[in-house]
């Protein structure tokens, strides 16, 4: 039987629509949620994300800002932005969007976004929260994945997760998560990332398989365990004449053949993209209101031990 798809717009939408409610509340207390994207550069899938950014948050309620800076800005005057930024009170988060021009240093901006203010969770201090299992922001998009699970009632616990990918902002921060001592995780995890050898001998064990390598539709229904649970975070755009723009988007799972195979799986889009976004709309609500990594999972399935996932 074909995988069930997992909806992640309308998932995505009752979270929205909950923080919505949220949004009010701190309103009428005075306090208007804000915050700052910093987009360097022209790249075109970045640049149609910080739209759908700016989108969801003026339909919650949050104020944003978009500053813009042309791909030549130094690494240096960049991170004065930033700091200017971290001192401003009318931004409760700040995010830098991704990928930043090859002179200047991820690591070092995210650095220099003030801790509280970091609702993409990629500060070094943020990091090492989330690896000591401290409340603290979670990235968007491997805390939309937790909550995708939450929400269909697939409890990672015992099962084996691999997670093709091993980048900071999406399988790193994904594999600690899964791991923790907690409700919704506990799962035993491994990363696999391009020097793997044999993907397909590791991606065939996974009872839950994320593919999130940006490499369109690498992980085909061959390489899936029979009735495991697939998350696709994959967005890229292949060259598609029958469409007016030009392109048509698929993920890093080859959606047909997979479907056949799994019980549940992802849509590109309308899959993990919409959750992320929620996502950094809870980051940014949190930190206005001050409770940073806080507020209970989406789902309401996690535990006080788990709040830091949640
Ligand atoms: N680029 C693609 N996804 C993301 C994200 O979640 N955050 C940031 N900052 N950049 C991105």
């Amino acid at each position: 039987m074909a995988a069930e798809i997992i909806d992640g717009k309308g998932i995505a939408q009752q979270i929205r629509r909950k923080i919505e409610g949220e949004v009010r509340s701190l309103r009428e207390r005075g306090v208007i949620p804000g915050l700052a994207v910093v987009f360097v550069g022209e790249n075109p899938a970045s640049a149609s994300y910080v739209r759908g950014k700016e989108r969801a948050c003026a339909e919650v309620g949050i104020e944003t800002e978009t500053l813009r800076f042309a791909d030549t800005i130094s690494e240096g005057d960049l991170i004065e932005e930033i700091r200017r930024l971290n001192q401003d009170p009318s931004f409760h988060g700040i995010l830098v969007q991704l990928p930043l021009p090859g002179h200047i240093d991820s690591g070092s901006v995210a650095e220099a976004v003030a801790c509280e203010k970091d609702v993409d969770g990629l500060h070094p201090v943020n990091v090492g929260k989330l690896c000591l299992g401290q409340p603290t922001f979670v990235p968007g998009t491997p805390r939309g994945i937790c909550e995708l699970l939450a929400h269909v009632g697939v409890d990672p616990e015992g099962k084996h997760a691999v997670i093709a990918g091993r980048s900071n902002i999406v399988g790193r921060p994904l594999a600690i998560l899964l791991s923790r001592k907690a409700r919704g995780a506990n799962a035993t995890v491994t990363v696999c990332h391009s020097r793997t050898a044999d993907l397909p001998s590791h991606t065939r064990q996974a009872d839950i398989l994320v593919a999130a390598m940006g490499q369109p539709e690498k992980i085909v229904g061959s390489m899936i365990k029979p009735d495991a649970v697939v998350i696709d975070v994959g967005v890229n755009r292949v060259a598609d004449s029958s469409k007016k723009r030009g392109y048509r988007l698929v993920g890093d799972v080859h959606f047909e053949s997979a479907r056949e195979v799994a019980s549940y799986i992802t849509p590109v889009p309308g899959g993990v993209g919409p959750m992320t976004i929620a996502m950094l709309l809870r980051n940014t609500v949190d930190a206005a209101a001050g409770r940073i990594g806080r507020s209970m999972s989406e789902a309401g399935i996690h535990g006080p031990e788990a709040e830091s996932c949640s």
